[in-house]
């Protein structure tokens, strides 16, 4: 009888409290229902000197990656002598805004140093130094990356191994190589291959996925794979949740690692529309995959995007535009995030 009425009382409670006005919940409180991180590159210099920008990016999301500052010209400008300043300054605001951290990235073939271009190193050399920089970079931020993009954009569209300092002095052996070094310096970190125009199935995913399972078969530690999803409005993947099926039944972790949906300018109700369609199909699908495990924005306003100096004539590619207000886009993401969870299950 006493469990009864005490029902009742809370339950009258609950009827005439006045309603709290609760703000609507965020970006990442959405995601993590579906136990998904959802993040955005971040530009170091608007962190710093845009409130709004840094209000927004620790609010919004649970992980950061670094847009510029863990990049090899910005590490080790000069060979031996690191510059930590910057990417140290995105971890700590990480771990104050309870942010995971994708590191970007160990080995590429652009922003490179000059020291490292300059010289046309043996083969011995050049090992020697690709090991310890990912020794040095690793293992300064032991414990405190949560992913790594180990090797960026190795394949050409054909699905060929990229012609790159690396293919060419090392041999294709500099992949796995990179994702061992990786693994003995922070073993707990996950080391992924990011990339590219790798959305749908095509002869370039078909390439890494290649590459992914016979790493896997020779044993070498690699967690997982990135598709960046740099899109434009009137090019929706088609195939992208076969395509992220086919690595999660591999055993792999995904990520949708660097997405920007960019349009002709300017924008129009349309082409707004259009993209917030890509930007929720994208998430859409990652959510419908059961290890993919994070969704990243490579930026998130459009007051800071590196499309219109990239591509000339487009731009408006991210969920806010310039003044910080939602788009249709950010709409979409929220809409998708918020609707009932959907069965994370690879096919
Ligand atoms: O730091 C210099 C600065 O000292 C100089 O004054 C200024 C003007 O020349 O350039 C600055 O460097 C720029 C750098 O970004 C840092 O802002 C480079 O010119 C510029 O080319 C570079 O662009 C970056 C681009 O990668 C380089 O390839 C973009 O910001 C960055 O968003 C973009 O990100 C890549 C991912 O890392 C990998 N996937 C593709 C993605 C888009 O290209």
């Amino acid at each position: 009888m006493r469990r009864i009425l005490a029902i009742v009382v809370g339950i009258l409670v609950l009827l005439t409290a006045p309603a709290a006005a609760a703000s609507p919940p965020t970006l990442r409180t959405l995601a993590a229902r579906h136990d998904l991180r959802i993040g955005t590159a971040v530009d170091m210099s608007a962190l710093a000197d845009d409130a709004v920008y840094r209000q927004r990016v620790g609010s919004e999301f649970s992980t950061v990656t670094p847009e510029n500052v863990m990049k090899w010209e910005v590490l080790e400008p000069q060979r031996g002598q690191y510059d930590w300043s910057a990417a140290d300054r995105l971890v700590g605001f990480a771990r104050q805004h309870g942010q995971a951290v994708r590191g970007h990235v160990l080995v590429w073939h652009n922003q490179l140093p000059a020291w490292l271009t300059a010289t046309d190193f043996s083969a011995d050399e050049l090992r020697a130094i690709l090991r310890q920089h990912i020794f040095d970079t690793v293992g300064h931020f032991r414990g405190r990356i949560w992913q790594w993009d180990v090797v960026n954009e190795a394949f050409n569209e054909d699905g060929t191994l990229r012609d790159t300092i690396w293919l060419r002095t090392l041999g294709p052996g500099y992949i796995a190589d990179a994702f061992r070094w990786a693994h003995q310096a922070d073993p707990n970190a996950k080391l992924f291959y990011n990339d590219y125009n790798i959305e749908d199935v095509n002869a370039k995913s078909d390439a890494v996925y290649a590459l992914v399972r016979d790493l896997r078969r020779q044993g070498v530690p690699i967690d997982g794979v990135g598709v960046q999803a740099h899109l434009t409005v009137d090019a929706a993947p088609t195939t992208l949740r076969q395509n992220l099926w086919r690595f999660d039944r591999l055993g792999l972790d995904t990520a949708i690692t660097e997405a920007d949906v960019r349009m002709v300018m300017p924008p129009d109700a349309a082409k707004l529309q259009a993209q917030a369609d890509v930007y929720r199909g994208v998430l859409g699908d990652c959510l419908a995959t059961r290890h993919c495990i994070s969704f990243t924005v490579w930026g998130f306003t459009d007051k800071y995007s590196w499309v219109p100096g990239t591509f000339t004539g487009e731009g408006a590619a991210n969920l806010l535009d310039e003044n910080f207000r939602p788009k249709p886009a950010y709409d979409a993401v929220r809409a998708e995030l918020a609707a009932r969870s959907v069965a994370r299950e690879a096919a």
